[in-house]
């Protein structure tokens, strides 16, 4: 019964804005507000309100912005988003191993072969002279389905990177199973069997996939034996745990040695890595937006805001999830996998993510390197035309300043077109609004409230601005302005403090650079298992063996360790021809 006065609405606010366009530009009266969906209460347009504490609107945004791409991803290693997906037809799949045979159990395989080189290990002989390996190349014959994982969920560490696969497989993280990847590679395929999938996406230095049955959805397309430069199995040579993934054994203790032919090839990977590290990532998985379930979704998970509450993002994990809110999980997924096709709305959200990203990325750099380098009151009008121009779109030529100040209210209508002009279709028309998924609902409100935090401080700022007299449009239309450098001078600086606040908020990758800029020879790289440093609970190797059982326990669940400082990966530049150092 709603729904007729929802259209009734949708139509009323379609003929006021043909109105608006036919009539030169009148602004929309009465005010918009009256024309949303949920209709607004003059809280919601107010630039003093901020976003709730406990919002995971940011985060959803940018961890389903950054999906498949390999930077945020490395910088970000505890993944929050379950996602269905594709492997198109025609797509080769690598995978190294020391015999010729094709696996007969669920094994990796990794997108580039780079990848999966590393694996291509020789078998031990007693002489130690062989050196031959076998690489398998395998073609997806129709579409894989699979599963995605996102953030660093193959990097085998404490810490969380693991947890949302423990949580599908188990119903609860199990930090003692963190280097069991047999037998999580086989309970998960065992669980998808029930669904069709057929595999499962990771990212650690590239992106893999877990595949369950090399004889399913795939054919052989060479396996050769190649010369491997690595002799197998680091410590424990991988023939004694046969079937088990080759970086299992390497991993507690193993580094690459950094010289000679294995530092090019290592090289490499991470190379093959930074091929997917922005937008649009890993285009060889084609990810269902409409199936996504996010780990943010406080719905959903309310158990988990009370577990993250006060962490920093680089600590959020699952361990907090309650009981209920596993079985909430296990009940979601099912709907989601059960479901062949979730054709949804049609709203491709990655591309509507990706144009409030572009719109804002570098502009907000910009805006905070303004201010930074901004003290007199002259060079605040440099900034005040950059505010402009973000938001000009939304200036309507009646937003002028009347005698109130106060509250900005006269800039308010500009705040409300600013924040909700790519959404405020898709939330006001009802027929969209019924095909949406549950998926698709929460993107829409990570997108409706990080677009109103943005356009809340850039408008805000810009409002300030003009009532300081420092906008083209205040002198004339504002004759009683006075020109007050000491007011604008400290207007400056709450500006550059709201400026790095909101950029913390949204805190998208993109902003994480190596400053200064990398040498030609370089390329700049974030850390990425297994090349981070640290033990113990948040470090790629287990703590150490002398440590007591309390104490371990104490790291498990996450308490402070002296070496944790290296884990939030920091970027750096690392050497892209020989010699390659720096890794
Ligand atoms: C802004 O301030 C004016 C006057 O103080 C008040 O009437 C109005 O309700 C305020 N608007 C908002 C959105 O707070
Ligand atoms: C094969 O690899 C070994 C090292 O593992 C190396 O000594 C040898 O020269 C390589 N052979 C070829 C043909 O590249
Ligand atoms: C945020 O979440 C914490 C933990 O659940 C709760 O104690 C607090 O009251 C919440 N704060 C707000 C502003 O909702
Ligand atoms: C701001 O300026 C300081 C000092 O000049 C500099 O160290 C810092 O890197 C600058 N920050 C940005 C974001 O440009």
């Amino acid at each position: 019964m709603g729904l007729v006065s929802w259209s009734n609405l949708a139509v009323l606010s379609c003929a006021a804005l043909t109105r608006a366009v036919n009539g030169a530009q009148i602004p929309l009266t009465p005010p918009l507000s009256s024309h949303f969906l949920k209709s607004t209460t003059p809280a919601q347009w107010d630039f003093n309100v901020t976003p709730d504490l406990n919002s995971t609107s940011h985060f959803i945004f940018d961890t389903v912005a950054s999906l498949s791409q390999h930077w945020t991803n490395a910088r970000y290693r505890n993944g929050h988003n379950i996602v269905p997906g594709t492997v198109p037809l025609g797509t080769l799949l690598y995978h190294g191993t020391v015999k010729h045979e094709v696996p007969a159990a669920p094994e990796w395989t990794a997108t580039d072969p780079e990848h999966s080189y590393l694996f291509c290990l020789s078998a031990p002989t007693k002489d130690g002279s062989s050196s031959s390996c076998w690489h398998l190349t395998l073609v997806v014959t129709r579409p894989l389905k699979v599963l995605d994982f996102d953030g660093s969920s193959a990097a085998m560490m404490y810490g969380g990177s693991m947890d949302t696969q423990d949580i599908v497989t188990w119903g609860e993280v199990k930090p003692d199973w963190t280097f069991s990847e047999r037998k999580r590679i086989n309970e998960l395929c065992e669980w998808g069997r029930e669904f069709g999938l057929d595999g499962f996406v990771r990212m650690e230095m590239d992106f893999e996939i877990m595949l369950c049955d090399f004889t399913r959805a795939v054919e052989i397309v060479s396996f050769l034996n190649l010369n491997s430069s690595m002799k197998g199995g680091g410590h424990r040579p991988p023939s004694k745990s046969p079937g088990r993934k080759p970086s299992f054994e390497l991993a507690p203790s193993f580094a690459w040695p950094n010289d000679g032919p294995s530092s090019i090839l290592q090289y490499r990977v991470i190379e093959a890595g930074v091929w997917h590290n922005t937008y649009p990532g890993e285009t060889r998985i084609n990810l269902d937006l409409n199936g996504l379930i996010s780990f943010y979704d406080t719905d959903l998970f309310p158990s988990l805001a009370v577990a993250r509450f006060g962490q920093e993002r680089w600590k959020h994990r699952l361990q907090g999830l309650s009981v209920v809110d596993s079985k909430a999980f296990q009940t979601r997924i099912r709907e989601v996998l059960e479901q062949i096709r979730h054709p949804g709305s049609g709203i491709d959200w990655s591309t509507l993510i990706r144009v409030i990203v572009d719109r804002y990325a570098e502009r907000l750099e910009i805006l905070q390197y303004l201010l930074n380098s901004t003290s007199t009151a002259d060079q605040a009008k440099r900034v005040q035309g950059h505010l402009r121009s973000m938001v000009v779109p939304y200036i309507l030529h009646t937003s002028v300043p009347n005698s109130d100040f106060t509250n900005h209210s006269w800039a308010l209508p500009v705040y409300e077109y600013c924040a909700s002009t790519h959404t405020r279709y898709i939330s006001s028309t009802p027929s969209i609004l019924t095909r949406m998924t549950k998926s698709e609902s929460l993107i829409l409100r990570s997108v409706q409230e990080v677009s109103k935090e943005i356009c809340r401080v850039v408008v805000g700022m810009w409002a300030e601005g003009v009532e300081l007299g420092l906008d083209a449009i205040s002198p004339a239309s504002l004759p009683s302005l006075k020109f007050e450098s000491v007011k604008i001078i400290n207007a400056v600086r709450r500006w550059h403090e709201r400026t790095e606040g909101l950029m913390a908020w949204l805190d998208w990758s993109v902003w994480v650079k190596c400053r200064p800029a990398c040498g030609y020879e370089e390329i700049c790289y974030l850390p990425t298992w297994p090349y981070i440093p640290g033990r113990g609970p948040h470090g790629p190797h287990p703590p150490r063996p002398d440590v007591g059982q309390s104490r371990v326990q104490a790291q498990l669940q996450g308490a402070d360790d002296g070496e944790e400082v290296s884990v939030l990966p920091q970027p750096k530049c690392i050497r892209r021809v020989e010699p390659f150092t720096g890794i």
